[in-house]
């Protein structure tokens, strides 16, 4: 992990910049990569921006427990994950420990030990709403981090040995369109989640109460762009 240089200096606002009210703050490499971590694997998706919480009761804010929590600690909650995964009506904290690198969690740790300072650019795409449904979906799937496990295109293939299928399935192709063959199925399946077993192995997350309805038909929208076979 190497010394603590402070080797980047990031600059929010500033003269003239279009950033806006956020205070320069110096922040080093590995605290910066965390803080576009957070928002690629759609932590700030159910946590909040920077950890303030405010999406859902069910998710808590991390800015006050990131202070408390030791290193060796939040690795194994970001591993392995947290929460009842077997209730469908509220979500858990997903395990993430075969698709994110140590290096990474490392880097996730050290910017939530930070205190979640601003980082220019870590933000996540923005998700325009008014050019169709599927235009809206293809970009949520980014937002939500949905790709991290199925895959750019939902091409599927990511690593999850200890499931029965060896890989987080695909959303496109012939199999996926068969047993999805409603709106509904695709919907419920998102909003519920799915258990397949206990960590290590990578569940599907439960987005409701997270995504609205809005967003989930344009999720199901943007699936059904997707390679039939
Ligand atoms: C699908 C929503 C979701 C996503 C995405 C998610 N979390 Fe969580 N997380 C939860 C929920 C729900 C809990 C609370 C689990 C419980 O205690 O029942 C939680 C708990 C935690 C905790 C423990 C907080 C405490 O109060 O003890 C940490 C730390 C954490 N998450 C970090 C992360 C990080 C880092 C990421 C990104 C890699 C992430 N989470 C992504 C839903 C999510
Ligand atoms: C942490 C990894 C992870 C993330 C993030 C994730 N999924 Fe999943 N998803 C899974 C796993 C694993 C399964 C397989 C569940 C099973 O077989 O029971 C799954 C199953 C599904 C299915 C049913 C496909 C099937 O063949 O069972 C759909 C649809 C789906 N996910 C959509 C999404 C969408 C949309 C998002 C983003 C909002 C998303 N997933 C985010 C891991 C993930």
């Amino acid at each position: 992990m190497g010394a603590a240089v402070v080797a980047a200096v990031v600059l929010a606002g500033g003269c003239g910049g279009g950033a806006g009210k956020e205070k320069g703050v110096k922040v080093s490499p590995q605290v910066a990569a965390g803080a576009h971590d957070y928002v690629q694997f759609a932590c700030a998706q159910c946590h909040g921006m920077r950890g303030r919480g405010g999406v859902s009761p069910f998710v808590p804010a991390l800015t006050q427990v990131s202070k408390v929590l030791t290193a060796a600690r939040l690795r194994q909650i970001i591993d392995h994950g947290l929460g009842e995964s077997e209730n469908p009506t509220k979500p858990y904290m997903p395990v993430w420990g075969e698709v994110i690198s140590k290096r990474q969690v490392s880097d996730l740790i050290a910017y939530m030990h930070a205190g979640f300072p601003a980082v220019p650019g870590a933000s996540p795409p923005p998700v325009r709403t008014d050019q169709g449904q599927a235009v809206e979906g293809s970009a949520l799937y980014i937002k939500d981090g949905c790709i991290n496990c199925h895959g750019p295109n939902g091409l599927g293939g990511v690593p999850n040995p200890q499931s029965p299928d060896k890989t987080v399935p695909p959303l496109s192709g012939a199999d996926f369109f068969k047993e999805f063959n409603t709106d509904k199925k695709i919907e419920d399946v998102i909003q519920s989640g799915s258990v397949i077993g206990r960590a290590p192995i990578v569940s599907m997350p439960h987005w409701g109460g997270i995504l609205s309805n809005q967003q989930l038909k344009a999720l199901v929208a943007y699936l059904k762009t997707l390679k039939r076979g």
